[in-house]
């Protein structure tokens, strides 16, 4: 496709269905919002429905197409047929310019794989992450690779993860360190300060969450129990906001509700959550996006998985990757809430994420490749043979 006039908007559609996109993408959206050489086109796929729906409004993104895909407990397959089908409707219905993906969910791989057959460029925010592990994290590892064969801008959070694309022969030209749009919402949520932490006890406190497809089962029970016997000190209140999904609550239900020391919460609103995040002493989580989020507020995190792909906070101090053995997410919990020089090194290693100008970051790229006069319908592998 050739360029647009430098006086037509260039309309980006940004593509999002879970959580961590809205909260990812809104500062893009907002960005774009505010000036006039874009167009942004939110479609919200509805991969997540009430995660979803309680963060948009919350973040200042209004949504201009809104498709419903989410049926409890599908299949991913289906998922994917279903959002590919959909996405490919509706882009052929707008014609954008450019489709932006966020990171490495069912709705990022069918809005950048529905694009790619629209031959409409797609621009990947957060690429660049990997475990190294196909598999791990299930399916998120191998949606983000795929991605990034087919992305055409690669903006990738830090240098680490630029680095994994150019080893995997996406042309340099095409990769841009920006940090993480994340740390742009979190500074923007906490500017607006109208959160309110969910902890009820002056105890020390500690915030859980537990989602991946990985743990779920047999490791998610193990640290249900690890949960228990940390509550058993008697000193903390363990705060657990409950993902929505039906394979995570028929497991962590039985394992914790009632429990003294335990509160099993709704997910909470962004502004909330960020609230509870500023208000805890320690961070016990599964979760991409809060492994990114606690060393901004100078909380130790400990990451309840076997791998990570943001090795950046474990190699700064800020994280540790623990595992899944329920022992062994007991003792490090304990040696941090009872060593004050290690929590007090953690707590004080920094945010390797950025500095809160990733949007900008972005969208200054963009608009300078949308006003050059040159093609820019390409993907990681070369251009469009219609370019
Ligand atoms: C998805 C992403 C994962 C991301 C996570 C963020 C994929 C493959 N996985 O995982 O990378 O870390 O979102 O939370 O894209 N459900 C509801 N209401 C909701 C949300 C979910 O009822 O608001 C239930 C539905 O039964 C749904 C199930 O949870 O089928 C699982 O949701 P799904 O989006 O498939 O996967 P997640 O595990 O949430
Ligand atoms: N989050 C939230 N409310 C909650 C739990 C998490 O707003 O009850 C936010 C959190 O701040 C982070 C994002 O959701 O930005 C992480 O989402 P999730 O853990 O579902 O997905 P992941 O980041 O692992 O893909």
């Amino acid at each position: 496709m050739s360029t647009s006039p430098s006086a037509v908007p260039v309309r980006a559609m940004l593509v999002l269905g879970t959580r961590p996109e809205a909260i990812k993408l809104a500062p893009v959206a907002r960005a774009m919002a505010a000036v006039s050489q874009f167009e942004p086109v939110v479609v919200t796929t509805g991969q997540h429905r009430e995660m979803l729906h309680q963060m948009l409004g919350l973040l200042g993104v209004d949504a201009r197409i809104s498709l419903d895909v989410m049926r409890s407990r599908q299949q991913l397959s289906d998922l994917t047929a279903r959002l590919v089908g959909e996405l490919g409707e509706v882009i052929r219905l707008e014609r954008p310019d450019l489709v932006v993906v966020q990171g490495d969910t069912t709705t990022a791989l069918a809005g950048a794989l529905a694009a790619f057959y629209e031959k409409i460029p797609v621009a990947h925010v957060e690429a660049g992450l990997r475990t190294g592990v196909m598999d791990n994290p299930f399916p998120e590892e191998l949606n983000r690779s795929l991605i990034g064969r087919m992305a055409r801008w690669h903006f990738a959070p830090t240098p680490r993860a630029a680095r994994h694309l150019t080893d995997e022969g996406v042309p340099k030209e095409q990769v841009f360190v920006t940090g993480n749009t994340v740390i742009d919402n979190l500074l923007w949520v906490l500017a607006e300060g109208a959160g309110t932490s969910a902890f009820r006890t002056p105890a020390k406190r500690i915030l859980v969450t537990l989602h991946r497809r990985e743990n779920q089962g047999e490791r998610m029970r193990g640290m249900g129990r690890a949960l228990r016997r940390l509550a058993g000190r008697g000193d903390v209140e363990i705060l657990l906001p409950l993902h929505k999904s039906p394979a995570v609550r028929e497991v962590l239900l039985p394992e914790l509700d009632g429990h003294e020391g335990i509160a099993l919460v709704e997910p909470l609103g962004y502004l909330d959550f960020a609230a509870t995040l500023a208000e805890c002493d320690l961070v016990l989580t599964d979760s991409g996006g809060i492994q990114e989020e606690a060393p901004s507020l100078s909380k130790p995190a400990l990451v309840l998985r076997t791998t990570t792909e943001r090795p950046e906070a474990v190699e700064a101090g800020a994280a540790r990757l623990i595992g899944t053995d329920p022992e062994a997410i007991v003792d490090a919990a304990a040696e941090l809430l009872d060593d004050a020089e290690r929590y007090r090194r953690m707590a004080g290693a920094g945010n390797p994420f950025g500095d809160g100008r990733a949007a900008g970051r972005v969208l200054a790229q963009l608009a300078e490749d949308f006003a050059a006069d040159v093609p820019v319908g390409a993907t990681a592998l070369g251009p469009y043979s219609t370019a």
